[in-house]
């Protein structure tokens, strides 16, 4: 037998693997690096000019001005995160539900921190779902979540959404239509972007969130299906006051009844940099949660941990989220501007696009002849023009009883600048209109 390795033989891939397709985020970052001209409306990146870069300098340098803690900061962690961090965080979510970390009925044991939230989804995915079990979307939803179910095997079936988010009457029916094919057994959660979601911009209405969570207790009979509710976007809102969190409905419930993980990160209210993201989980998924984690990284990073422990309790996180949410109001207001004046006049009714309250997006709804898919006209004609977006068509899950609407673009107003904004949304208007074969 020839020993030298023979160069031509494949590799036998995982089953994992094989499901795991290409996310488009990679084909736009592509894209947008290959055309530097262009403006890109379709990252969903934070604001660049305010990343706090001195303020992290100053907070380096007080986490390591005594050797000897800076080295124990400089070493592993633990699992599920810095304890003090935990705690602080525990009190984090009971404020912003207006409640004390007594009222709230959690405790610091249930806070798990990962490598952003997007870690935690990934985790409480492999936690409960096997291949061919049903997890319920949006329609449309976070697309990079989807790959991630994509990756577990499940089935993706999806939900309609309106500008007051999941409609419950909908996601009742779903679960009804489910059970009555004596297929409740197989779903295994309700994901729910529930403020100012990715990628609609849209917020769950405070009327809707206890009748969701009724909803799912009320399928959970026989097993408790989990409400994962990503809050990613909760601290960046920036007009009126947010509702409450569903996890806030269930603050009463008897431990070991818990529906909700809640999930939130320091991404987008501080800086991605970080990579730090946190949940407050029901008791039961904690340990098994921390079990799979060890597997991936035994911890997320101490020193981003301390970093972000640090802004807390100096008060430079609030303050800097209060700047953010200025910074975005402004964007905002300029990227609904400019669609008006460009967009306003065209095809009055079928043609609209969301009003974001927080957030970094706006979702544009097109008449439904003109194509926004990555293979369709507009899609070349705007990067001929110099724009970039997400077509809409990402955001669907494949749902085998819905077809894929291709007449919607995710907008961000995100990374662009004040000035690229309105000029992005003026060549994506014309590309449009240059399109436009009525
Ligand atoms: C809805 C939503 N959830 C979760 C994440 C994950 O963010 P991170 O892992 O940086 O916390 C994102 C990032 O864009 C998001 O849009």
């Amino acid at each position: 037998m020839n020993s030298e390795a023979h160069p031509s033989v494949p590799f036998v891939l995982s089953t994992r693997a094989g499901r795991t397709a290409d996310q488009p985020i990679g084909f736009l970052i592509a894209t947008a690096f290959a055309n530097p001209h262009i403006i890109s409306l379709a990252a969903g990146l934070v604001d660049y000019e305010t990343l706090p870069s001195p303020e992290t300098r100053e907070l380096m340098t007080e986490l390591l001005t005594d050797d000897a803690v800076g080295r124990a900061r400089l070493n592993y962690g633990t699992t599920l995160g810095l304890p003090g961090l935990r705690a602080a965080l525990l009190q984090h979510f009971a404020k912003l539900d207006g409640q004390t970390v007594g009222e709230f009925g959690a405790s610091a044991e249930q806070i798990v921190i990962t490598n952003g939230s997007q870690q935690l989804l990934a985790l409480l995915t492999e936690a409960l779902v096997d291949p061919g079990d049903i997890v319920i979307t949006g329609w449309p939803s976070y697309f990079v979540y989807t790959g991630v179910l994509m990756t577990a095997g499940a089935e993706v079936r999806c939900v309609d959404m309106d500008e007051d988010g999941m409609v419950p009457e909908k996601l009742e029916k779903l679960l009804a239509d489910i059970q009555s094919a004596g297929q409740l057994h197989r779903v295994k959660i309700v994901y729910i972007v529930d403020y100012h979601d990715n990628p609609t911009g849209t917020t769950l209405s405070e009327a809707r969130r206890p009748v969701i969570l009724r909803i799912v207790q009320k399928y959970s009979a026989n097993h408790r299906i989990l409400l994962l509710e990503d809050a990613a976007y909760r601290e960046l809102t920036f007009e009126g006051e947010p509702p409450r969190s569903i996890r806030r409905y269930e603050s009463n419930a008897e431990a070991g009844s818990h529906q909700v993980a809640l999930l939130q990160t320091f991404s987008k209210p501080f800086a991605p940099g970080f990579k730090v993201g946190y949940g407050l989980l029901p008791r039961e998924l904690v340990e098994k949660v921390g079990l799979l984690k060890d597997n991936l990284d035994f911890g997320t990073a101490n020193m981003s941990q301390h970093l972000v422990f640090r802004a807390m309790t100096s008060g430079l996180y609030d303050r800097h989220v209060q700047v953010l949410r200025r910074r975005y109001h402004e964007k905002a207001k300029c990227m609904l501007t400019a669609l008006n004046q460009h967009l306003g006049d065209f095809c009055a009714g079928e043609t609209h696009w969301t009003q974001p309250h927080g957030g970094l997006y706006v979702w544009l709804t097109l008449p439904e002849y003109i194509d926004t898919t990555r293979t369709g006209p507009l899609f070349e004609q705007a990067i001929r023009e110099g724009v970039l977006y997400v077509p809409g068509s990402y955001c669907y899950g494949p749902d085998p009883v819905r077809r894929i609407p291709r007449n919607t673009i995710r907008l961000s107003f995100g990374t662009a600048t004040l000035e690229h904004i309105p000029q992005g949304i003026e060549r994506l208007a014309k590309a449009i209109r240059k399109v436009d074969r009525r």
